[in-house]
């Protein structure tokens, strides 16, 4: 298996986007041995891999509890509900974020009202988030955008002083830590998404809440499991099917766990791999005209260890710069095209173009450029070469 896997599955792309087939050959003794494990046990859904993986994710973070789920917009939806959203609550939320970001707050009942991001880094910008609250509001959900962390200082302050619970979607942000706390372990709660693209991704949907909360930590548990506290019923003595509260059925799958387990193993190798290749980037992109932006840190009043698990610059002539680079076989992807407050999903709740400039600028302008282990210096090269090409008629 270990020596059919690179050649089968080898993406036809120069640089695709993403790619993992060395990432697989190197660990697939352990995925193996592990896959072998849960299929010979045969409890595929909620169980021995996927509690092996909680205990794993809540050294690794170093949270109390993690509750794996079966995607990080889940969790989300899991943890807005765990943490006690209400029927028409209003969640304040980032207007350039992924989608899931504001759909699970309407998928947990909330309404989400929208805040712009903050110039240099992509976070929620706190003092138009403390603009958007109004009587209703309960929630703030800080995002933790492509490489680093929103101002959670700057979040907690406009919680305290509206008294609004922090659940932060971290789905992007594993490894990432402010002042020494785990992304997600800053608020009341926080996510873990697994999609494969991620800094620690599945094959396929996976996803886990995070919180040191127990009271959260046991609402989350029943909640990704339709609802059973476990508990039992007088009239059914003896029987611990009681279903409280309507839950979803967002257990995850033991496949998943199995090959997440192999994949943390070699996170923090990863992780630094993905500097050095982000680094490439930035040193070869610098002088290009056309590349208004390369990824940012933006200065925090405490130290934060940041995350590459996308590289994000902003470029002019965007869509045109991407079917150019496509037609040399070199993969991107927009993160994100369309500000989420004009998303027709959203249209009822009335926003209009020209709401929350920052984030539509954003939109307009960001290009996530391959960036994954499997990645080599060459290939940072070939991409950035063809960059500078089609903004200079030469190289970089
Ligand atoms: C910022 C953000 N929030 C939420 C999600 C949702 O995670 P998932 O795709 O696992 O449902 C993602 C990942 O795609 C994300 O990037």
């Amino acid at each position: 298996m270990v020596e059919r896997l690179p050649s089968s599955w080898r993406c036809a792309l120069a640089v695709p986007f993403f790619a993992q087939s060395t990432t697989f050959a190197e660990l697939w003794p352990d995925i193996e041995r592990r896959v072998d494990d849960v299929i010979r046990h045969g409890k595929y859904s909620h169980g021995a891999a996927v509690a092996e993986l909680e205990s794993a994710l809540a050294a690794y973070t170093g949270a109390r509890h993690v509750i794996g789920v079966n995607s990080g917009t889940d969790a989300l939806v899991i943890a807005l509900r765990a943490a006690g959203l209400r029927p028409g609550d209003e969640v304040v939320v980032p207007a350039f974020s992924f989608i899931a970001s504001a759909s699970s707050v309407v998928l947990a009942g909330g309404r989400p009202v929208f805040a712009d991001i903050e110039p240099d880094g992509y976070g929620i910008d706190p003092s138009s988030a403390a603009a958007a609250v109004t009587p209703a509001t309960r929630f703030v959900m800080p995002v933790h955008l492509f490489s680093q962390l929103a101002d959670l200082s700057g979040v907690l302050a406009v919680a305290a002083e509206h008294g609004l619970t922090v659940i932060e979607d971290s789905a992007e942000a594993i490894g990432m830590r402010w002042d020494g706390t785990h992304a997600g372990l800053v608020g009341l709660a926080g996510v873990l998404s697994f999609f494969p693209t991620k800094t620690l991704g599945a094959i396929g949907d996976a996803g886990a809440v995070i919180t040191d909360d127990p009271e959260v930590a046991g609402t989350a548990a029943a909640l990704r499991h339709h609802g059973r506290f476990g508990r039992t019923l007088d009239n059914f003595p003896g029987i611990s099917h009681a279903t409280e509260v309507s839950g979803m059925n967002s257990k995850m799958d033991d496949i998943q766990a199995a090959v997440l387990l192999a994949k943390l193993a070699r996170l923090e190798e990863d992780i630094k791999r993905r500097a050095v290749l982000a680094e490439a980037y930035s040193a070869r992109l610098a002088e290009i005209p056309g590349v208004f932006l390369l990824p940012t840190v933006a200065p925090r009043p405490v130290p934060t260890s940041d995350v590459w698990y996308v590289y994000v610059i902003e470029v002019s002539r965007r869509d045109e710069l991407v079917r150019y680079l496509a037609d040399r076989d070199i993969g991107t992807e927009t993160y994100y095209p369309v500000p989420m407050h004009v998303q027709p999903c959203f249209a009822d709740l009335g926003y209009a173009p020209g709401a929350f400039p920052v984030a539509e600028r954003a939109c307009g302008r960001t290009l996530a450029l391959p960036l994954y282990p499997d990645l080599d210096l060459d290939d940072v090269d070939e991409v950035c070469d063809a960059i500078a090409t089609f903004y200079t008629g030469r190289p970089a």
